[in-house]
């Protein structure tokens, strides 16, 4: 299924196409591209080159750790989720290694690897549906995750499947418009609220 952005301005195809889907394919990732996906988020920019992320990582091939992964979502995550071709956990380092200062932009620059990691998925047919609605202290627990890392996200990561095989409501929900805020609403001059002088034209 196509959910294309409703651009009003042009963008990149692959960012315009990607979205979250809930219904994946049985069809398994290669893992030359799971590679890749992960090349991707390796080459994201970071404050201090500090490279705060890091991801445990399964595809359903490596069934305790694909079920472990799994295991931490909210049920309501868990019941479409658990279809996807590959999990991963996105974890932030949330000081630097230099003098183990706080890094205050470490859950940001896992975001934009993740980000990366979503585009290159798309360039190669594969969807990301990234989740903030799982249990981070379980996660913690059972990947024995130090106290000095934090748990970010869960990525789903597949190819998109048919939504016919999803429940009523998760149906729904697959086939709603995609919507987001204009420019305006979010791209500011010097004076809070009031949208850049560039939006004007
Ligand atoms: C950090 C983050 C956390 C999210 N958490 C969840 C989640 O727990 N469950 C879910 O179904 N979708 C989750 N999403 C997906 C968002 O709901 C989705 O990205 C948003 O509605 C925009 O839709 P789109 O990605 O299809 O454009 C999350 C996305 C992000 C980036």
């Amino acid at each position: 299924m196509e959910k294309p952005a409703d651009n009003h301005h042009p963008i990149e195809e692959t960012i315009r196409r990607r979205w979250s889907p809930r219904a994946f394919a049985e069809t398994p990732v290669h893992n030359a591209d799971l590679c890749s996906l992960f090349e991707a988020a390796r080459w994201a920019a970071s404050s201090m080159n500090e490279q705060p992320w890091v991801y445990i990582a399964a595809t359903r091939e490596d069934v305790e750790t694909f079920e472990m992964l799994a295991g931490v979502l909210v049920p309501a995550n868990y019941s479409w989720a658990k279809n996807a071709s590959a999990l991963a956990l996105s974890i932030a380092k949330k000081t630097f290694s230099r003098d183990g200062s706080e890094n205050p932009v470490a859950r940001h620059d896992v975001g934009a690897a993740s980000a990366q990691l979503t585009l290159q998925a798309m360039t190669l047919g594969l969807f990301v549906h990234q989740m903030g609605g799982f249990d981070k202290e379980k996660a913690r627990d059972i990947f024995q995750i130090p106290d000095d890392y934090e748990p970010v996200t869960v990525l789903a990561i597949g190819y998109p499947g048919i939504s016919e095989t999803l429940p009523e409501n998760l149906r729904e929900r697959e086939h709603a418009p995609r919507v987001r805020k204009s420019l305006p609403e979010f791209v500011f001059r010097g004076e809070w609220a009031k949208s850049a002088s560039f939006l004007e034209d």
